[in-house]
């Protein structure tokens, strides 16, 4: 080889792989950084209304047995059981492995080894009892301090199962990530106490689809690496893959009420209603946790129908629900 060429190659590559070094360096030393945020004070409670609220959001529209379950138990959801929420669900990803723990009371395996206090800063401001930034999967930050509480005191509630869940995996992209990417997450404002009361209002349509039911999430276009939003809220186009069959995407519908792409524009409220009472039904790889959502009360159903038409219509055309996955 010309010592021109070689020069000019050895040149050029060395930048990137020097940056690169430095960026590997960097992030081994910081992935695992932590943040401050306050303890809220919230305290867990016995008394049997305040369990019975934390079970419906549980189980219903909050959906935290749709993660914390494996996936080989999602039939038992599906026909209206209430399982032990032991965790062990793997999220393979690009930047990692994240599995989701036990939230059963158990002292060594579960969150019995966790106060009050550290359960509700994990939900509200996305700090680990560790410290750490946890990744954006819980979208609850401005829950209600008193859905906050029922939710806490459903899971003391609950009989301990002792159940080791590994820890998460990161890759070299995921620690970059960690390191220089995911901030924790707090509550816009002060979150309020109590949250709009279960009557089908748009208010509480708008809190259940935003700040519990995780509908503005998945419904709203979001950049692959993290989380951040890239499109206009409930306007759908957020893609995500088939687990079993790779050569398939789901790509969440527009849910706003533009009369030509909005996939629920000519939906009456009773359709809505129906549609949240049948399982997975088409799609059985959906993401759409149907089963919890099923267990949302009438009232709750129409509350979120009368938010999302209170919209304003976005035009975005999403195509089907189920789509070939394009070719990179
Ligand atoms: C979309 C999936 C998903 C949903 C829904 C979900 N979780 Fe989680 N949860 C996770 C993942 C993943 C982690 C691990 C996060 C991390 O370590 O960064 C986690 C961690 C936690 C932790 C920390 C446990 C510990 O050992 O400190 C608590 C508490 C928790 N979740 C409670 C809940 C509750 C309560 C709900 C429902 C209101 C819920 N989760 C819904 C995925 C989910
Ligand atoms: C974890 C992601 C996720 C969440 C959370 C979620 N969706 Fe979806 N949704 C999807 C996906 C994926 C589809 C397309 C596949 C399907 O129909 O199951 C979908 C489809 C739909 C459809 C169209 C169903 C049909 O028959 O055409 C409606 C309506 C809908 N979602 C409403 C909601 C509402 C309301 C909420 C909040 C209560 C919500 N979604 C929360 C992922 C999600």
């Amino acid at each position: 080889m010309k010592p021109l060429v070689k020069k000019i190659l050895l040149g050029t590559l060395a930048v990137p792989c020097l940056a690169l070094a430095g960026f590997v360096g960097t992030a081994q030393l910081r992935w695992d950084r932590t943040f401050e945020a306050p303890y809220p004070e919230i305290r867990a409670s016995s008394d049997s209304a305040v369990v019975a609220r934390g079970s419906y959001l549980v189980n219903g529209p909050a959906h935290c047995s749709y993660c914390h379950t494996t996936t080989d138990q999602w039939p038992a959801l599906d026909s209206g059981a209430v399982l032990p929420l032991t965790g062990g669900n793997r999220f393979v990803l690009p930047v990692g492995t994240f599995i989701t723990p036990n939230l059963t009371p158990d002292v060594e395996t579960g969150i019995g080894r966790r106060s009050d206090a550290e359960l509700a800063r994990m939900l509200r401001h996305s700090v680990r009892a560790d410290g750490r930034a946890a990744l954006p999967f819980m979208p609850f930050q401005n829950m209600s301090d008193d859905d906050l509480t029922a939710i806490i005191s459903y899971l003391r509630s609950r009989e301990p199962v002792r159940h080791e869940v590994p820890n998460h995996d990161l890759t070299m992209m995921g620690k970059g990530l960690m390191a220089f990417l995911i901030e924790p997450q707090g509550p816009e404002g002060t979150p309020p106490q109590t949250s709009p009361a279960q009557a089908p209002t748009i208010a509480r349509g708008k809190y259940l689809a935003n700040s519990v039911a995780n509908c503005a999430g998945c419904h709203t276009k979001r950049s692959p690496m993290d989380g951040s939003a890239i499109g206009e809220p409930f306007a759908g186009g957020m893609v995500m893959e088939d687990e079993k069959n790779p050569d398939k995407i789901f790509v969440t519908p527009n849910l706003t009420p533009d009369a030509a792409t909005g996939r629920i524009a000519h939906w009456t409220e009773e359709q809505f209603v129906a549609r949240f009472r049948v399982p997975r039904k088409a799609f059985e790889g959906s993401h759409m946790p149907w089963m919890a959502f099923r267990r949302m009360s009438d009232d709750d159903v129409r509350a979120i129908y009368r938010y999302l038409n209170s919209l304003s219509p976005v035009a975005n055309a999403t195509g089907p629900s189920y789509q070939d996955k394009p070719a990179d």
